[in-house]
C-alpha cells in the first residue's frame, strides 16, 4: 500500500505546465480552469457513451444475418459439433409383461451420433426475413457410445399397439385387428436392433394396414428417427434482425404457416422464438426466451437458471421451467395441450396431434418433475 516508489513516473508535458502556471495567475482564471476541466470531462464521458453507442450497434449490426458474412457462413452449416445422445429401455421381462406383469426395464445407452446440419433452399426477402430448409445428418459415434447400434432389445411393437389403441372403442374394427393378429401373427412385442428401433424397420402392421386404407404415416420403414437423417425438413422462415434487432432469429413462420393448428388454442399454436441457435442481443435474467422447434410441435420456454462461466466468459444458462408439461388450476396457460379426450398426466406432453396419430409422449427424462404415478407404472426408472 502507498509506495511511492512503485508508482509510474509522471511527466507532465511542458505545455500543459505553462497552461497550470498562467491559469493559477488569478482567481477568475482558476474558475476558469474548473470550467475547463468540468467542460472536458463532459466532453469525455459524452464522447465515451457515444462510443459505446456506436460499438454498440456495430456489434448489433454484425450480429444481423447477411449473405456471405461471416454469421451467415458459421449459420449455414454450423462449425460446432452437436452430439445426440439417445438411451434406450430394454424390456427385460417380456414373458411376465404379457402375462400381465408391470414391465421391467433396463436403461441402455448412450447411443452417441454427431448432428450435422446444414441450410439449403436459402432464399432472404426485403422485409428483413430469410427462409431455409435444414438438412440434419447423423453420424454414430462408436467410441462416445456404451454399446452398438446392433444391440438388441425387447420393445414394445408400436405400430401394433398403436393401431390396437386407435380402434379400441369400435367394436367391429377392434374384432378385425384381433383376427388379423391370429392370421398374421402380429406381436405386442418386438426383439429390435437399437438401429432398427431408431432409422427404421418393416412393420408387418403398416404394411397389412395399408393394404386397407393410405396411412397418414409418411414413410415406409417405421422408426423413432424416420425421416430426420439425411432429408431435407420442412421449411422455416426467421427474420434476420436487419431493421430489427429485437426480432434478431426468431421463427415468423414454419411449414408455410405463421400459427400451428395441433392444439386446441392460440397460445399454444403461437410460432414463436428462435431456433435456438442465436437470440436478440440484450438478454437479462427476467427474460423468458423461446425456442421454436417443428420436431417438437410447440414453442418451448426457457427461464434463467444460473450464471456459468464458460472459458472465463460469464453466461447465463436457460433452462426449460420445472411445470413446463404441468397441467391442472395452477397451469391454466397449458390446457390447450390437452384433447377432447382430457389432459394427460403431468409432465408428458400428448404428441398425438402432430405426430400422424401416434401414440408417442415428450417429457423430461424418466418423468422427471412428472405424476409421480408415472414411476410407479415401469419398474427400473430412478
Ligand atoms: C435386453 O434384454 C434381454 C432379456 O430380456 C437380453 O437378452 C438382452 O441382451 C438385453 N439387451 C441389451 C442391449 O442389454
Ligand atoms: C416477409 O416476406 C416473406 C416472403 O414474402 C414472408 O413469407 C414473410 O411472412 C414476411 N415477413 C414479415 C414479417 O412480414
Ligand atoms: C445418415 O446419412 C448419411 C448420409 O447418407 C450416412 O452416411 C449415415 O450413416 C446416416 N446415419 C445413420 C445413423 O444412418
Ligand atoms: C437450476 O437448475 C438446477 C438443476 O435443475 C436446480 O437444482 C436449481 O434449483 C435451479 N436454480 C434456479 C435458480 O432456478
Amino acid at each position: 500500500m502507498g509506495k511511492p516508489e512503485e508508482l509510474p513516473d509522471l511527466h507532465p508535458s511542458p505545455r500543459m505546465n505553462t497552461v497550470v502556471t498562467q491559469m493559477n495567475r488569478s482567481a477568475r482564471c482558476r474558475c476558469c480552469l474548473w470550467m475547463v476541466a468540468l467542460w472536458c470531462a463532459a466532453t469525455v464521458i459524452f464522447m465515451l457513451a457515444g462510443y459505446d453507442n456506436v460499438v454498440h450497434s456495430v456489434a448489433v449490426d454484425r450480429m444481423v444475418l447477411r449473405q456471405g458474412s461471416q454469421k451467415y457462413e458459421s449459420w449455414i452449416a454450423t462449425p460446432v459439433p452437436v452430439y445426440y445422445r439417445v438411451f434406450v429401455f430394454n424390456l427385460t421381462n417380456p414373458r411376465q409383461f404379457m402375462n400381465g406383469d408391470r414391465p421391467r426395464v433396463k436403461e441402455r445407452g448412450p447411443y452417441v451420433y454427431l448432428m450435422k446440419e446444414s441450410k439449403e433452399e436459402i432464399k432472404f426477402h426485403s422485409n428483413g426475413s430469410v427462409s431455409y430448409r435444414t438438412r440434419p445428418l447423423y453420424y454414430f459415434q462408436p467410441q462416445m457410445s456404451i454399446g452398438s447400434q446392433d444391440d438388441v432389445i425387447w420393445s414394445v411393437n408400436i405400430p401394433f399397439v398403436n393401431a390396437a389403441d386407435a380402434v379400441k372403442d369400435n367394436g367391429f374394427l377392434k374384432m378385425v385387428i384381433q383376427i388379423a393378429k391370429k392370421i398374421h401373427g402380429f406381436d405386442t412385442l418386438r426383439q429390435l436392433t437399437v438401429g432398427e428401433l431408431l432409422w427404421g424397420h418393416k412393420s408387418r402392421v403398416m404394411d397389412w394396414a395399408r393394404t386397407l386404407q393410405e396411412l397418414p404415416y409418411p414413410h415406409q420403414l417405421f422408426g423413432l428417427l424416420v425421416g430426420f437423417n439425411d432429408s431435407v425438413q420442412e421449411p422455416y422462415t426467421m427474420h434476420t434482425g436487419k431493421g430489427n434487432a429485437d426480432m434478431m432469429n426468431q421463427i415468423l413462420s414454419w411449414n408455410g404457416r405463421q400459427q400451428l393448428d395441433f392444439w386446441s388454442g392460440d397460445k399454444c399454436n403461437e410460432i414463436r422464438g428462435t431456433d435456438a441457435n442465436g437470440f436478440a442481443p440484450g438478454v437479462t435474467k427476467d427474460n423468458r426466451l423461446y425456442i421454436f422447434n417443428g420436431q417438437l410441435c410447440r414453442a418451448i420456454p426457457l427461464v434463467y437458471n444460473e450464471t456459468v462461466d464458460q472459458s472465463g466468459i460469464s453466461a447465463y444458462r436457460f433452462v426449460p421451467p420445472d411445470d413446463v408439461f404441468a397441467y391442472g388450476s395452477d397451469h391454466p396457460e397449458n390446457a390447450c395441450y390437452c384433447s377432447g379426450g382430457g389432459c394427460p398426466p403431468s409432465g408428458v406432453l400428448d404428441m398425438k396431434p402432430c405426430y400422424w396419430g401416434a401414440s408417442i409422449g415428450f417429457s423430461f427424462p424418466h418423468f422427471y418433475k412428472a405424476d409421480p404415478k408415472l414411476r410407479h407404472l415401469v419398474h427400473g426408472l430412478r
